[in-house]
């Protein structure tokens, strides 16, 4: 089935925080936090779509020449196949078009998915950050610049 990728609207928020639980179970956003991130102008948010289910989603909070990675997510069943990647391309790509430089992110120093997945996109690792989160995990900062020479686009599933 194709995978459509598009705005997150205000009727998605409960099937995405669903799937929110799942993937972070131990510090899942709530519902009130994917509202509160829609509202603001400065997020943009996709999902991805297959038929009638959401099987991914990401936002990035975008101040140009800056822009961060807030979230992303796919469905356990649906990782592998460029999802991920598609969403984010999408959404960089658009952020770069609008004058965002730089895009930076934090990653679990252990999520090796995540990092193969930034790494395609081009981002570079810059520094660490010590028991950043709660349960006392290490964070990786990378940053992408918009002159990165990777290539902006998912794997065909
Ligand atoms: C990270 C995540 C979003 C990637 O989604 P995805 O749709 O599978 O991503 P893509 O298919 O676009 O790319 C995934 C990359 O990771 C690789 N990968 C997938 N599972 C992996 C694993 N267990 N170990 C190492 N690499 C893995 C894929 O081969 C691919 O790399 P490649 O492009 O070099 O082949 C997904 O694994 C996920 O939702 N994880 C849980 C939530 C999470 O950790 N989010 C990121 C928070 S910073």
């Amino acid at each position: 089935m194709n995978v459509v990728v598009e705005p997150m609207r205000w009727w998605d928020v409960d099937a995405v925080h669903d799937l929110e639980c799942d993937l972070f179970p131990s510090d899942a956003w709530s519902a009130e936090q994917f509202w509160q991130e829609l509202a603001q102008p400065t997020r943009r948010y996709l999902v991805a779509r297959e038929g009638a289910a959401i099987v991914g989603y990401a936002g990035v909070f975008v101040m140009a020449p800056d822009a961060d990675v807030q979230t992303v997510g796919v469905r356990p069943d649906r990782q592998g196949h460029g999802i991920a990647g598609a969403l984010l391309s999408t959404l960089i790509e658009a952020a770069e078009a609008g004058g965002v430089t730089h895009t930076m992110l934090e990653v679990r120093a252990d999520n090796q998915a995540a990092h193969a997945l930034y790494e395609r996109l081009g981002f570079e690792r810059i520094s660490a950050r010590q028991r950043y989160y709660p349960d006392g995990g290490d964070a990786i900062v990378m940053r992408r610049a918009r002159s990165s020479a990777e290539r902006l686009v998912g794997h065909d599933d």
